[in-house]
């Protein structure tokens, strides 16, 4: 490993200007607009891929964005790593809220400022620069590499399932590693074990057949935007429960150990709550913060649209409006159910005054991933070489759709190594990468090959 970190040391400058060039890239999934920019991403990732080294490096189309595969399959008897990640990132708007382009990487107080920085295309970047070091000095790698790095995590991976049914022989391995997720703080690094899963479902909903006077007609029919409103006050009651009739009903309740070892990490909610400035914090009644984000589901608005929005006032009542809703669950809620569930509820919940229409987004389900496999030991005692401290175990509260996948189609377990940080503010304005973080996710990821590998003495 000597020589692997001192390739890495000697090209600390490289390995940024090579992400900056990724970051430039608005991979945007979601826009059509951005389907070539995406497209150019997943070439730009592919060059530096076979540049490093890497084989049978393929930009493999799809119905929607292409996914990017690569191999390294020269180290008989030693075990297959499956490696995934995202080179697509979320939409940057509102623009006007970033302090620089969200598509020219900039660097500010240690931190790398871009869209994708740390979600996901700097935490790929890391694992391709890891294994840039040890081909670059070895000429091989410690252990075969299978990459998976798809263009659509953020639009809930809409083809990504049918192309795994479709490889599952090319796709063998021992075990998905995965950089998406982060660490507990800037202190201390993290694995993860848990991942919420999620429903998306937005609700459309119409009143009389055009927007009307509100003096003029305030008061004979029923208001779409008022109805909707009671409808989502409805779905939560004053203890911060969902009343979706049966939402609870599969859950696995935490066990005293689980809460006991959340309450160790000495979680500051005063600090949490100074950080998003908000005066006091709020979720499920029962819980802490830690139980709330980690492994309680949740439903939040997450857009509402309808009506007068300009400046200044119109009286008027709206036609129509619509709401984006979104549901994080947690083992073992089933999305389908759960989706079903909120149509009927949404249904019942609607009086007859007006028109419902429910739309299903993505959906992806929630994991928790074994820990004592051989590879969690190999990514804790990486961490501990690149950290200097060993990693703490957490849940996440975001949501990997493929991790389900894998486990179910392919029978592998994940490791969930993240160097994100609480803060970093994904999918929001200003998207920053912690550098130092990425420094030692880099090395953390050099050793994690080592570690897995037989002959750790190499
Ligand atoms: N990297 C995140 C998932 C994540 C976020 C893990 C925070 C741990 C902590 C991932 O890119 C993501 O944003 N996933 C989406 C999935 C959705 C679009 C289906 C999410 O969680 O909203
Ligand atoms: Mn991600
Ligand atoms: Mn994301």
């Amino acid at each position: 490993m000597d020589r692997v970190l001192s390739y890495l040391e000697a090209n600390h400058d490289q390995a940024l200007e090579g992400l900056k060039d990724f970051l430039r890239i608005p991979s945007v999934s979601t826009h059509p607009h951005h389907k070539t920019d995406v497209l150019h991403c997943a070439e730009y990732l592919a060059n530096e891929l076979r540049r490093i080294g890497m084989k049978r490096v393929d930009v493999v189309p799809t119905a929607g964005h292409p996914i990017v595969y690569a191999e390294w399959l020269e180290a008989p008897g030693q075990p297959t790593v499956l490696m995934y990640g995202h080179y697509d990132v979320q939409p940057a708007e509102p623009f006007d809220l970033w302090e620089s382009d969200p598509f020219d990487p900039t660097i500010r107080d240690g931190n790398l400022f871009a869209r994708g920085s740390t979600d996901d295309k700097g935490q790929v970047w890391l694992h391709v620069k890891a294994l840039e070091a040890h081909l670059e000095q070895h000429g091989r790698l410690p252990v075969n590499v299978k990459m998976l790095i798809e263009g659509e995590e953020e639009v809930a991976s809409a083809h990504l399932d049918e192309y795994i049914e479709k490889h599952k022989e090319d796709l063998t391995a021992d075990v998905v590693m995965i950089s998406d997720t982060t660490m507990y703080d800037y202190e201390r690094p993290a694995i993860g074990y848990g991942l919420r899963g999620l429903v998306y479902m937005e609700i459309q909903i119409e009143g009389p057949n055009k927007d009307l006077h509100s003096g003029g007609y305030g008061g004979s029919v029923a208001n779409p935007l008022n109805i909707l409103s009671d409808i989502i006050a409805e779905m939560i009651d004053s203890d911060g429960r969902i009343t979706i009739p049966g939402f609870y009903d599969d859950i696995v309740p935490l066990t005293d150990t689980e809460r006991a070892a959340f309450t160790a990490l000495a979680f500051s909610e005063d600090e949490y709550a100074e950080r998003l400035g908000v005066a006091e914090l709020k979720g499920e009644k029962g819980y802490s913060t830690l139980e709330r984000i980690w492994a309680r589901p949740t439903l939040d608005v997450n857009g509402l649209l309808g009506g007068f929005t300009g400046e200044g006032s119109k009286t008027v009542i709206a036609s129509k409006g619509m709401a984006k809703v979104s549901m994080r669950l947690v083992p073992n809620q089933d999305p389908e159910v759960i989706a079903q569930a909120f149509e009927v509820y949404v249904e019942k919940l609607a009086p007859s005054s007006v028109k419902i229409n429910i739309l299903r987004h993505g959906t992806g389900k929630p994991i928790l991933t074994p820990r004592d496999h051989p590879a969690v030991k190999a990514a804790d005692q990486a961490i501990t070489q690149g950290f200097g401290i060993s990693p703490v175990y957490i849940r996440e509260g975001g949501s990997i759709p493929v991790v389900a996948t894998f486990q179910e189609r392919l029978g592998l377990p994940t490791v969930l190594m993240g160097f994100g940080l609480p803060d970093c503010d994904a999918h929001a304005p200003n998207e920053k990468f912690n550098l130092k973080n990425f420094y030692r996710g880099i090395i953390s990821a050099a050793w994690f090959y080592q570690e897995y590998s037989k002959d750790s003495e190499a």
